[in-house]
């Protein structure tokens, strides 16, 4: 098994070198590859060194399988390049996330949509992936009608761009500016480039990908998403709508059992996610769960997660662990 990461010096790079180690995923040959500005750099993994190289290089080695995460453009551009010699790409950009004949997976809800034929999988957006996993066995017990979702988003999200913004704030040195504002000491209600209705596409992201995640298309998102000056995770407050009343503790108790999710949720103690705690994890952690007392079938809930992580690198692992498990790849 060739297996490849694409955007190996990023920081979702960097987190799926780590995810890689932790899991044990086995390979017999692994290509780090990265801009030409890295060409020839070194990295060392489980005690050996790598080299980085080029795109071109990578194609001509024809890994089984590319994890990608090195922008949109590079995607759009490279990944067919990789597609055509037969490698599976697991894209993490939104550049095939919402095109009909890519599909958008996270394993555990619906990684059983891939099949043979796909070649570039896409890895959904990292406010999604955590909030779908909480709405998909609620969807299944009570259907979702309505999402109102407002995010807190670490900047972490960005790149490493981002996070040396913030740095260079904390210590007064000025740098490279990535969002149109100073971030430390701020609260930015802008993700990603605004669209013409007015939304974010990071907040049209949440729309759409959820409904083509939980394959109905009848569920309503709104969305706002924000940034903050936070390192560990997205946090997400979230209220839901159902077609079927609930009972709260079945809720809690539904959420316990669904594999990738931790309930935190015991304000007797001051227990509820956050990003100081859930930062490095593989879960979602979910907790603040409570009936909202002014509409029927409705419920509050706050969900964290480690965006570098379920957000982006453990779920892009997982999907390759489920293609190497249903031997769509030698392994
Ligand atoms: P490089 O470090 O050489 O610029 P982040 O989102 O943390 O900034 O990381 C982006 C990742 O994508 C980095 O590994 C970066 O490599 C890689 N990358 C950016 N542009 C390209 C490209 N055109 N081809 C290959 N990798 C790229």
């Amino acid at each position: 098994m060739k297996l490849a990461v694409v955007g190996a010096t990023g920081l979702v790079g960097n987190e799926m070198l780590k995810v890689l180690d932790e899991r044990g995923v086995e390979f017999d040959e692994l290509l780090l590859v990265a801009s030409e500005r890295s060409v020839g750099k070194k990295v060392i993994f489980q005690g050996n060194t790598y080299t980085i190289i080029s795109m071109q290089e990578a194609i001509a080695a024809k890994p089984d399988i590319a994890i990608f995460s090195a922008g949109g453009g590079t995607s759009l551009e490279y990944a067919p390049k990789f597609a055509e010699v037969g490698t599976r790409v697991i894209d993490n950009s939104s550049a095939w996330r919402m095109n009909p004949n890519n599909k958008l997976v996270v394993p555990e809800i619906n990684g059983h949509v891939i099949e043979d034929k796909d070649r570039v999988i896409a890895n959904p957006n990292c406010s999604t992936i955590q909030m779908v996993l909480a709405l998909a066995p609620l969807h299944k017990a009570y259907t979702v009608k309505r999402v109102v979702v407002s995010t807190y988003q670490s900047v972490t999200g960005t790149g490493k761009a981002a996070v040396d913004q913030m740095n260079n704030e904390r210590q007064g040195i000025e740098g490279d500016m990535v969002y149109p504002y100073p971030i430390d000491k701020n609260v930015i209600p802008h993700i990603d480039v605004f669209l013409e209705n007015g939304y974010t596409k990071e907040e049209m992201k949440m729309v759409n990908e959820t409904k083509k995640i939980l394959g109905d298309d009848t569920v309503q998102v709104t969305a706002t998403t924000v940034r903050l000056p936070v390192v560990g995770g997205h946090s997400e407050s979230v209220n839901i709508e159902f077609e079927k009343d609930f009972d709260v503790d079945e809720v809690r108790n539904m959420l316990s059992k669904t594999p990738g999710i931790v309930v935190q949720d015991n304000p007797a103690i001051n227990e509820y996610p956050m990003p100081l705690f859930a930062h490095g994890k593989d879960e979602v952690f979910v907790g603040r769960i409570r009936r909202d007392e002014t509409q029927p079938n409705t419920l509050n809930m706050w969900i964290v997660a480690d965006n570098l992580r379920k957000g982006a690198a453990t779920n892009a692992v997982q999907i390759a662990e489920y293609l190497i498990a249903q031997k769509l790849v030698h392994a």
